[in-house]
């Protein structure tokens, strides 16, 4: 983590919390990500060769900044995120490969096209697919299939397995990894869409 990152985390460890009382079920955590289930994701990602990365729920942006430190320079990430104060924080990342949205994950397709991303090598998810309607969590998931390359991945990090199911339907089995060092501990989900399970 930068010096800067950390000098930076107090205030997004408040934020986060606001956020939570504010809209405990939409947030569905406590205290941001920590840089253990960060680095995860970003392994999981695999953001260091990605082109195109799209963020569902970025929060307050710790997942968002270990992203951008790991992708190429000339790789792009759009980050969709519903809440309008979460979203204004990860609008003030100055990094021009950012591309902040507000929105809803519901939306993918149309807010992926309309800024020309095509093909996605992978979405990252922190949205809680365990408080969604199934259907809706379904065609989500559905959604990012049909927008990743055929070696694309998808990772999901959840505090139940909600999301493992209805990833199953649409992408075949998972991959899981259990990020103790979290509060709390989280299960980290990951498909690639040509439904092989790779180990690497
Ligand atoms: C667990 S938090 C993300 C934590 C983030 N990694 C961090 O460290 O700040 C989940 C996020 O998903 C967002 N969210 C929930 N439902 C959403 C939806 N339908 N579309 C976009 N974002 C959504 C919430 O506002 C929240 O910011």
């Amino acid at each position: 983590m930068k010096r800067s990152d950390s000098l930076f985390q107090p205030d997004r460890r408040i934020a986060f919390f606001r956020g939570f009382l504010k809209r405990p079920a939409e947030v569905g955590s406590l205290i941001p990500s920590s840089r253990f289930l960060e680095r995860r994701i970003v392994d999981l990602a695999h953001a260091t060769s990605a082109k195109a990365i799209v963020e569902l729920g970025p929060g307050t942006g710790g997942t968002t900044r270990a992203l951008l430190r790991s992708m190429p320079l000339d790789a792009v990430l759009l980050t969709i995120e519903i809440n309008p104060r979460f979203h204004n924080i990860i609008s003030a990342i100055r990094d021009s490969r950012l591309i902040a949205h507000k929105g809803c994950a519901g939306d993918l397709v149309d807010i992926v096209s309309g800024y020309g991303i095509d093909p996605v090598d992978a979405v990252v998810s922190g949205i809680p697919f365990s408080i969604i309607k199934p259907e809706f969590g379904r065609s989500i998931i559905q959604s990012i299939s049909d927008l990743l390359t055929q070696d694309g991945r998808f990772v999901a990090y959840q505090f139940r397995n909600r999301v493992n199911s209805l990833g199953r339907e649409v992408l075949g089995p998972s991959r899981v990894q259990l990020e103790l060092l979290n509060i709390p501990p989280v299960r980290v989900y990951s498909w690639t869409k040509n439904g092989h399970l790779r180990l690497d």
